[in-house]
């Protein structure tokens, strides 16, 4: 038979990896894929660096609508990114009947519903492994190989930038603007990092797991979203003497009232595994009620990683693509007619514990007045750590005598508590005189 005729759509890092590692491992991924895959059409805004890459025998064009027209072409790639001519292109190559592939989170959360119901009209797949945690067959998992599962809870750190980021934050007791720039330095970070240190990166891809852990639409809108920028050695280093790591999690939960989706730094136990992950690598924590707790751990991005679960789709496509639609694997997992309805709970209405850190006058009551206005909220406290007090030199007013204050930093665990009680309980907390500084509230997850 002749191989599956693939057109490329961007030959940056990851395009140049699919094409070396599909031309590297064709025998072995034929006998695989049951016919060889060929990317035979490669659209690029340089052509010049594409044609150097691809070498003789492959076109190679500027014009991704050229790789679109061409009737040959059986497989798209889609790795140019973002929401804008990414989400043109993948539609006018659904619309003219081509399958397609991409690692795109960004295009896939904001705007999965309506590239999946155009696949799904038109009769074609689009595949996503790729699209998070790069080389971790996470979709895979979750789609087929859990599929027996109610599945109960995700919890994945799936951002390697920030990860890396906050290992060095917690090996070398940098604060969070200086690991970045050490970051920006060896490459891991962008020279805008938003997406990645603002947590959006991460939401788009819990976004997608969850839609495909519980059958709901993808609903980037809904998520909560929370990065690491606030986060200071301080913190890290209360956290280790707790028995804590501060890891930025992707979550998502089934709870009675609804489904949980958020982003945002979190203390999790330093005995668990997924706590033990360190510099860029992630990884994904699967409940489910069957098979109990799973993990997945590998490269959650880079040039063959993510190579790796773009072929992976394409192997899928090339067994598939001449099966009956309605026997192929739905796009999230649950056939499109039983998708559920289950909201997407807003944070106030989540439930989880926390880690707080207040810097106050070592003043008589303090602690009382704090621990007095949790009380009141009903939010329990499970540890209270209190530093010895530094002797602060504080001016007190232009020209005046200087004042001796001495200050110190209380931190507080608490159990399980409504997230609206507890921001009402910090708001109340931050207004006594004796909180000096902005309160650190950090999420706290135990993942058992
Ligand atoms: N920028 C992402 C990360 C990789 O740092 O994990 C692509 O999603």
């Amino acid at each position: 038979m002749k191989p599956i005729q693939v057109g490329l759509l961007g030959i940056g890092v990851v395009g140049s990896g699919t094409f070396n590692v599909l031309l590297r491992n064709q025998e072995e991924i034929k006998r695989r894929a049951g016919r060889g895959i060929q990317i035979t059409m490669v659209a690029d805004l340089n052509v010049a660096r594409a044609r150097e890459l691809v070498g003789p025998g492959v076109a190679v064009v500027n014009d991704a609508r050229a790789v679109i027209a061409n009737p040959d072409i059986d497989i798209v790639i889609e790795l140019i990114g973002g929401y804008g001519v990414a989400k043109t292109l993948v539609l006018e190559a659904i619309a003219a009947g081509k399958h397609v592939v991409t690692a795109n989170k960004a295009l896939l959360a904001v705007h999965g519903t309506e590239i999946f119901a155009a696949a799904s009209a038109k009769g074609v797949m689009v595949a996503f492994e790729a699209a998070v945690a790069g080389g971790i067959p996470i979709i895979k998992a979750l789609r087929e190989g859990l599929t027996a599962n109610r599945i109960q809870w995700i919890a994945g750190i799936i951002n390697g930038t920030t990860n890396f980021i906050l290992s060095e934050m917690r090996d070398k007791g940098l604060d969070f603007a200086v690991a970045l720039k050490q970051a920006q330095a060896l490459g891991y970070a962008e020279a805008d990092p938003t997406f990645d240190i603002e947590g959006i990166d991460a939401a788009h891809k819990a976004t997608i797991m969850s839609a495909i852990a519980f059958g709901i639409p993808v609903q980037f809108d809904k998520a909560y979203v929370e990065g690491i920028t606030k986060l200071g050695a301080a913190d890290i280093k209360y956290a280790e003497q707790l028995g804590y790591r501060i890891k930025l999690l992707g979550i998502t939960k089934r709870t009675p009232k609804g489904i949980e989706l958020r982003v945002h730094p979190c203390l999790i136990p330093a005995k668990r595994l997924i706590a033990n992950v360190e510099g860029a690598m992630n990884a994904v924590v699967v409940q489910g009620d069957a098979v109990g707790t799973t993990l997945y751990y590998g490269k959650g991005a880079g040039s063959e990683p993510t190579a790796s679960a773009v072929i992976a789709d394409l192997v899928d496509i090339t067994r598939l693509h001449t099966a009956d639609p309605a026997q192929r694997v739905p796009h999230l997992a649950f056939q499109p007619n039983a998708m559920s309805d289950l909201p997407v709970m807003p944070m106030g209405e989540v439930v989880t514990s926390y880690y707080l850190r207040l810097r106050v006058a070592d003043e008589t009551g303090v602690l009382a007045k704090v621990t007095g206005i949790l009380a009141d909220a009903d939010i329990s406290i499970d540890a209270v750590l209190q530093r010895e007090a530094d002797e602060i030199t504080t001016e007190v007013a232009a020209g005046q005598a200087q004042a001796q204050v001495p200050q110190t930093d209380v931190i507080i665990l608490t159990h399980d508590c409504l997230e609206a009680d507890m921001n009402a309980a910090i708001a109340k907390m931050q207004a006594l005189p004796s909180v000096l500084e902005p309160i650190t509230r950090i999420r706290k997850e135990e993942l058992a």
